[in-house]
């Protein structure tokens, strides 16, 4: 084993040390979300998976700050941008989020497959400011491939033929542009790429939502799908860089204005430069201290959703770290006579 001769800094050790209260609070925002499966309410599930999400960060003993939060995309219940999280005792390391109590409201609402519960955090040093990047637009566009395909080093170009890109991208796999999986989310603004895709042959998985697990599913080493392409959430665009860089894949961004008014808007602000600026996962989650988590609510490809077997409540998380690229996969039994969720909103332990 090589030897480490030099000083291990104290932000390093907070990552590795913060990760299990990090999935901690995954796991009881998915377990307060589940509550709702299928329940035909997403504010009801989102504002229940919140209010735990918020009440067990807000145990950590950490100054935390959430710049990226999920209540600017929909006006939904959130943690919102700028809101401190943690005890802030003086002292205590500085960490910044990106947070999705629940990815895939309307899927947990519905009880169909694919919600998670979702985080990525940094340890943000002396001399560090941002890590995580803010995209100001609602949407942004993506491109998201795995390890094999980024250690090539292609020359990939947002705005080349799709037919060309997908080319790149089998190439880079050694497989037939007609093998490739390619997933979008299901709307009709993403018309023209599904048609070229199918022009090429290639396999399309379309998803009704929860774009995070899909923009990070090409990079898993258990992969099923080879590129995720299309427009989506900003937020999520952030938080899903932050576990691509833990796995090694790569993720291009540009925001995209939904209309001419958010154009509008953007052009007169001090995003004006950054509108056409092609973002990519070292932009968006910089540095190494990089930790994400997630739980499933319902099942995904990714994480097994929660299930409950007699007295136990089964949950399904995934913590991984960029320093490491350590990817880890916690199966937490939770005994039902006595597990509780502490809620920020009355500050009381709730049972489940
Ligand atoms: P929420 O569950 O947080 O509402 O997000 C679901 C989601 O599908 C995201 O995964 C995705 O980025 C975004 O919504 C797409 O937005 P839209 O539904 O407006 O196309």
């Amino acid at each position: 084993m090589a030897e480490i001769t030099e000083n291990q800094n104290s932000s390093e050790d907070i990552a590795r040390t913060i990760g299990f209260d990090l999935v901690r609070a995954v796991e009881s925002a998915s377990l307060a979300g589940f509550r709702w499966l299928g329940c035909g309410d997403k504010i009801a599930a989102d504002e229940a998976a919140t209010d735990a999400m918020r009440g067990m960060l807000n145990m950590v003993d950490m100054q935390g700050i959430c710049v990226i939060g999920e209540g600017i995309k929909d006006e939904a219940p959130g943690i919102f941008r700028n809101e401190k999280l943690g005890c802030w005792r003086s002292g205590s390391h500085r960490v910044n989020f990106a947070i999705d109590p629940i990815d895939g409201t309307r899927l947990t609402a519905k009880g169909l497959p694919g919600a998670i519960s979702v985080l990525a955090a940094t340890i943000v040093s002396k001399d560090s400011t941002r890590v995580l990047a803010e995209l100001p637009s609602f949407y942004s566009y993506k491109l998201a491939y795995g390890p094999a395909v980024r250690e090539a080093n292609p020359e990939i170009d947002l705005d080349a033929p799709l037919e060309k890109t997908l080319q790149t991208i089998a190439e880079c796999l050694q497989k037939r542009v007609g093998d490739l999986v390619v997933a979008l989310l299901d709307r009709p603004r993403h018309e023209a790429q599904i048609d070229a895709i199918r022009r090429l042959g290639a396999r399309i998985r379309l998803i009704g939502d929860g774009d995070v697990a899909m923009a990070i599913a090409p990079s898993m080493l258990n992969n099923t799908v080879d590129v995720y392409i299309g427009i989506g959430g900003s937020p999520e665009a952030v938080i899903a860089a932050a576990a691509i860089k833990c796995l090694g894949g790569e993720m291009l961004v540009r925001m995209w204005p939904r209309d001419e008014s958010e154009l509008a808007e953007l052009k007169d602000s001090e995003w004006a430069d950054s509108l056409g600026h092609i973002y990519n996962c070292d932009d968006l989650a910089a540095g190494e201290d990089i930790i994400f988590a997630a739980t499933g609510i319902s099942d995904s490809p990714m994480l097994e959703g929660v299930v409950i077997r007699g007295q136990h409540v089964y949950t399904h998380s995934m913590l991984m770290r960029a320093r490491s690229r350590t990817v880890r996969y916690i199966q937490t039994i939770h005994d039902l006579s006595r597990k509780t969720i502490r809620f920020a909103s009355d500050q009381k332990e709730h049972s489940l």
